[in-house]
């Protein structure tokens, strides 16, 4: 007989590569993705032969540049010894320029032809952290100063990471794949969605394909509904320049929130695999009952929200329309709550009920199945409508783990039933483990696309969403369906509740 394996860990370091990263002088690259490179770097994941180099218009010496991820790395809370930092710091480069100049990604080509030099098939990774308006602009230039063509076999590879948005509805989502597709071949494009990359949601898929238990009731006879939430404390920080102009249903649903609901109630992949996983995710995104157009049906089943002023953390805290850079009579909403229908013949019947939004109560990511109620109570004068309802709850984050809350006898008298919650948490392993950048930029590099995005996911979730977005534009509409007020701090709109229309249904509190 087999013996079984207690565990399985099998990670292993890319082969010799180079990354470029674009808007290196950027937020994004000081807060996440530096950190995670020296991350890779400590864990010994990262190529033995291997070069940095920081792109951005900022005038600096690569000198200036080094003292800056030093300073971004202290700032991640990341004291490694001195030696150990200027090693990590000897394969760090600085280029700067125009990003429409040629001679800048020459200056990029000799540095990378020089690290080439000897090194068998290196391959090349070039991460755009630039605001979006500059995608098309660098890749043109990559083509033609001949940075990223790959050869038909792919190697060696080179490979382009592009970061959200991807677009702000279908027509320029569509006009950004056919821009990228007019350079690069799909196997050579990396959409990232960070929450991809945390281990809790790819706890989704061991948790439901590793075990015999889940998946025979992962379906409508025994799943009355889920709940999908991710609930931020922060407002919108610096970026009302950016929020503004996109708003919590495509910053949040139209990638993080669509995709989780894809994991959560995908069928089952054939096997591991990148393109096997993203199968299944686009033929449950492609299963999503179109909202209707109609928007007094809509605004049964989708709701948006603004935060006013309130009291977070013993603090007060602006209502959105009086932060910096947001329009007094801002429309941008703040929250979503929406319900979807999964039409295929394993969820019929089963609601799924997905929200979030800034300010609120409590920072929580989590994913609540509910079950049904038993079918027939044994329990004397006890109906099994005073039998509480199992649950499974996976939290993403901040306590990352996951939890069951069954009945059970309790110890006393004869007949004591009460609710027990049998609990994981990932700190009793030591932690949730890596940070989500640092598992996407080593899968890249390894060339695993599973976590990333496939264009037809993207495409879905657009044709989805755009007509939510065009009855909300319209200022017709506003009657129909308003931007209801919630306190910062608080749960939430009261009016969020609408969409369980006539069910007995209610949010899970935030803060209990
Ligand atoms: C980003 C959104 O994609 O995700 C932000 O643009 C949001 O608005 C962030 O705050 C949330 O990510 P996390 O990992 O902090 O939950």
């Amino acid at each position: 007989m087999p013996e079984h394996i207690e565990s399985i860990c099998a990670e292993s370091a890319p082969p010799p590569c180079s990354i470029v990263i674009f808007g290196a002088s950027g937020d994004l690259a000081s807060r996440k993705l530096f950190p995670a490179l020296f991350r890779l770097f400590e864990r010994d994941l990262l190529p033995e032969k291997f070069l940095f180099i920081g792109f951005a218009r900022t005038e600096m010496t690569a000198e200036a540049f080094r003292d800056r991820i030093m300073a971004a790395l202290k700032l991640a809370g990341i004291n490694a010894p001195r030696k150990f930092m200027d090693f990590f710091l000897s394969s760090v480069e600085y280029v700067n320029g125009a990003y429409d100049s040629p001679e800048s990604y020459k200056k990029i080509e000799v540095l990378l032809a020089k690290f080439e030099e000897g090194v068998n098939s290196a391959g090349r990774l070039f991460y755009f952290s630039t605001p979006p308006n500059l995608f098309s602009q660098i890749l043109k230039l990559l083509e033609s100063e001949n940075l990223v063509r790959e050869d038909y076999d792919g190697i060696p590879w080179r490979r382009v990471v592009v970061e959200k948005p991807f677009g702000r509805d279908l027509e320029s989502a569509n006009e950004l794949e056919r821009e990228l597709g007019i350079t690069l071949k799909e196997r050579q494009i990396y959409r990232i969605d960070h929450y991809l990359g945390k281990e809790t949601i790819q706890n989704i898929l061991m948790l439901r394909f590793a075990n015999s238990v889940f998946e025979p009731i992962w379906n409508n006879r025994f799943i009355e509904s889920v709940q999908i939430t991710a609930a931020e404390t922060v407002g919108i920080e610096h970026r009302a320049g950016y929020f503004e102009k996109t708003g919590l249903l495509r910053d949040m649903f139209q990638n993080h929130m669509l995709q989780l609901l894809s994991l959560v109630a995908m069928e089952p992949p054939s096997s591991f695999d990148a393109d096997r996983i993203r199968d299944e995710k686009a033929k449950l995104l492609n299963s999503l009952r179109p909202f209707p157009t109609n928007p007094s049906s809509l605004s049964n089943l989708i709701v948006r929200a603004q935060y006013g002023k309130g009291m977070l953390e013993g603090r007060k805290t602006p209502a959105y329309a009086e932060e910096n850079g947001v329009a007094e009579n801002s429309m941008t909403e703040t929250y979503v709550a929406a319900k979807f229908h999964v039409d295929n013949w394993r969820w019929n019947g089963t609601h799924f009920y997905v929200r979030s939004g800034k300010r609120l109560a409590k920072r929580i990511s989590e994913v609540a199945i509910k079950f049904r109620r038993i079918p027939h109570s044994i329990f004397g004068n006890l109906n099994s409508y005073n039998i509480s309802q199992n649950e499974l709850v996976l939290t993403i984050q901040p306590d990352e783990g996951f939890s069951m809350k069954i009945n059970a006898k309790k110890p006393g008298s004869k007949f004591c039933m009460g609710g027990v919650e049998m609990d994981f948490k990932y700190s009793d392993l030591g932690g949730p483990g890596a940070d989500a950048y640092e598992r996407l930029l080593i899968d890249c590099m390894l060339g695993d696309g599973t976590l990333f995005i496939r264009k037809d996911s993207i495409e879905l979730s657009w044709a989805l969403l755009d007509p939510v977005l065009k009855i909300w534009e319209n200022p017709e509409n506003l009657k129909s369906n308003p931007i209801f007020l919630y306190e910062a701090g608080s749960e939430g709109p009261v009016e969020s509740s609408i969409v369980f229309g006539t069910n007995s249904d209610s949010w899970r509190k935030l803060k209990v």
